[in-house]
């Protein structure tokens, strides 16, 4: 499986004549957040990059990759995606087309043909999202639970998305399934008994969709406290629908991210905000909680997008990611998302491109990916173009030419 890290290439791959290479690594190039190197080189060792440097001082390689003067750029780290799951909802698309609002209600629909799946449909399902995230350029994925609800049905979600990612995500609190309708305390309290138990040694992290109609305020901050407890990270599905206390429970919890902030308050902003400069700890990295923005959501529920400009000019740190999932939003494809959030959320098009590399792995709390410096990994995009400006200029247009992961050409 090409998402796991023992896969490496053998021999030293140099990758060559390239116009512009997006490091996002500080004081390289020419400064600014992506650390643009013009006619540089890259040199990929054991799965990592091993030399980056201006391409006529490149060292000699077993093997070349010739970029042909075209941009090449960090894989895109992609931080939130439902990927174990049966079935589609595209009579619900197209009724929210015709006018239908998004309440999330479906959901349980997805829950009755998860459950009914065999692992093995499920486990073809991620591996044809995941391969089709991959050839769009997206080398990190991480995968949620959160359409079995049963004990059984979320430990083997986790342990099929384990097969695919390093970074899962227990969902156990996406909904309270139908038979725990009237009894919605004690389907919490199974989360955070048996069906925690089951599902932590599969997962990296825990999340909650705390909105109305889901789990409250008391509930979502119960439900991650337990999930802390056995050493799992925080992320939280977050104000989606409607102004809520989601965004500040997060920021209270320490939370590596706070996803969807589609409708934010000042205060949920300065929280945000002075969570960033009050946890700046020694090494000043990995400390924020994060707001990822997802407007593959925004598109396919016809929902007013969350103004990314007035996160930034605060000074917070974003992420994009595609929330892929059958019902809000099905698109595996972060050039999409790039395009969507310049053209709709007010981001340049170069910290749109952050924030799918770079903004994705501080939201997941790795320093591995999303950038390109000596120690990290090969994980890279040769796009079809010569700037990364065109990943939201020329939206639709198919511009991931080549894919390395782990140093593998895919
Ligand atoms: O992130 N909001 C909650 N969960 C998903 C949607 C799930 C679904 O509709 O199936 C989301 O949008
Ligand atoms: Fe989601």
């Amino acid at each position: 499986d090409p998402a796991r890290p023992t896969v490496r290439s053998s021999g030293s791959l140099l990758v060559d004549n390239i116009g512009e290479l997006v490091t996002n690594a500080f004081g390289g190039g020419e400064g600014g957040p992506l650390g643009i190197h013009r006619d540089a080189a890259l040199l990929v060792e054991d799965g990592l990059v091993a030399w980056v440097g201006p391409a006529r001082g490149a060292p000699a390689a077993d093997r070349r990759v010739d970029a042909g003067g075209a941009a090449v750029l960090p894989g895109f780290v992609d931080s939130h995606a439902h990927l174990v799951f049966a079935g589609d909802r595209a009579a619900e698309f197209a009724a929210r087309m015709a006018g239908e609002p998004y309440t999330g209600g479906g959901i349980r629909t997805t829950v009755g043909a998860t459950r009914a799946a065999s692992d093995s449909e499920l486990r073809r399902n991620v591996r044809r999202l995941r391969d089709e995230a991959l050839r769009q350029g997206t080398t990190t994925i991480e995968i949620k639970s959160g359409y079995g609800l049963t004990v059984a049905d979320e430990a083997r979600s986790l342990r099929i998305a384990a097969e695919f990612s390093e970074d899962t995500t227990f969902l156990g609190a996406h909904v309270v399934p139908a038979e725990y309708a009237d009894r919605p305390d004690d389907y919490v309290g199974m989360v955070c008994g048996p069906m925690l138990a089951a599902a932590a040694p599969y997962a990296r992290w825990i999340d909650v969709f705390c909105e109305r109609g889901a789990f409250d305020v008391d509930h979502a901050r119960a439900i991650l406290a337990c999930g802390q407890a056995v050493g799992l990270g925080v992320r939280v599905h977050a104000n989606q629908l409607g102004p809520g206390p989601g965004v500040q429970l997060g920021v209270e919890l320490g939370a590596a991210s706070v996803d969807h902030c589609t409708h934010l308050s000042d205060a949920d902003i300065d929280a945000l905000a002075s969570h960033r400069i009050g946890c700046m700890c020694p090494d000043g990295r990995h400390t924020t909680t994060v707001a990822t923005l997802l407007p593959g959501a925004e598109f396919s529920t016809r929902s007013p997008y969350p103004d990314a400009r007035r996160l930034l000019d605060a000074g917070v740190t974003v992420a994009l990611a595609t929330d892929c999932n059958p019902g809000s939003s099905y698109t595996s494809s972060m050039p999409f998302c790039i395009a969507l959030a310049v053209r709709e959320m007010r981001m340049t098009p170069a910290e749109a491109v952050w924030a799918a590399t770079a903004g994705g792995a501080r939201a997941l709390r790795r320093d591995d990916v999303g950038v390109l410096r000596r120690g990290a990994r090969a994980d890279l995009i040769v796009l079809d173009a010569p700037s990364h400006l065109h990943l939201a200029y020329r939206p639709g247009v198919p511009l991931i030419r080549q894919v390395l992961h782990n140093g593998v050409p895919q």
